[in-house]
């Protein structure tokens, strides 16, 4: 624990007060149970075990306060804003003053290998901001008035999370007024001079979006188990 006051931590703000409109469920699909677990607490855990994670911050939406305040008593808990953007802000404001990186995830990625936050740690040490991103596998299109252009599919990424950052920077491109879907886009606007790198991503920490990603999650989840 952090007594040393010259000591600084790594901070992961798991933002996780979506609706999840559309999966079409009654409950945010963070809240839903996979194989009898609740979709949030598979990546808490993953950070809570990692060695260098000092701090896990929960952003939740206000009708989930207490549910995750109960049932995550090892994180800090806060209530987000109507975007994500608003939500990751939440998550800055509550950072431990000893936080010296964040990284952001999706709540709504549950699997998130230690391998993938080691390597975004260690490309800290180069990079200003970091993230995991995936070739993807299929031809890509861009639709246009006229029908579609074919894109190069090897300049290419899926960027997932989490997407990390010395905290400096994350706070900076906040506080700019720029606004964007995720932070990698946002330090970019605010900082075109940053420098921004991509680590390999996993195939598993795919984003819940619909019905059939659960399933998927669960054959992966089955297959660690064998
Ligand atoms: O909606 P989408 O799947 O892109 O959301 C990505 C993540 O951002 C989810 O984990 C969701 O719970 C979170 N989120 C949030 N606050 C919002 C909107 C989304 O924390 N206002």
């Amino acid at each position: 624990m952090l007594n040393d006051m010259t000591k600084t931590s790594n901070t992961a703000i798991i933002v996780a007060a979506g609706s999840g409109s559309r999966l079409a469920s009654e409950i945010p699909k963070q809240y839903l149970k996979l194989k009898g677990v609740e979709i949030l607490a598979y990546s808490v855990r993953s950070f809570l075990a990692h060695p260098e994670i000092d701090e896990v911050i929960i952003v939740t939406s206000a009708n989930y306060l207490e549910h995750a305040s109960n049932q995550y008593p090892e994180c800090k808990v806060v209530v987000g804003g109507e975007t994500r953007q608003d939500s990751v802000f939440n998550g800055l404001q509550a950072c431990s003053p000893h936080t010296h990186i964040v990284l952001v995830h999706d709540a709504a990625r549950p699997l998130i290998p230690s391998r993938v936050i080691d390597l975004c740690l260690s490309s800290l040490e180069k990079h200003d901001g970091v993230a995991p991103a995936l070739k993807p596998a299929d031809s890509m299109i861009q639709l246009e008035d006229s029908g579609f252009r074919n894109l190069q599919r090897d300049n290419l990424r899926m960027i997932q999370t989490p997407q990390c950052f010395h905290i400096g920077i994350l706070r900076t491109a906040h506080a700019s007024g720029k606004i964007d879907t995720d932070e990698m886009g946002l330090v970019k606007q605010s900082n075109p001079q940053a420098s921004l790198g991509f680590i390999e991503g996993a195939p598993e920490t795919l984003k819940v979006t619909k019905q059939i990603d659960l399933e998927i999650i669960e054959k992966y989840l089955d297959a660690a188990d064998n």
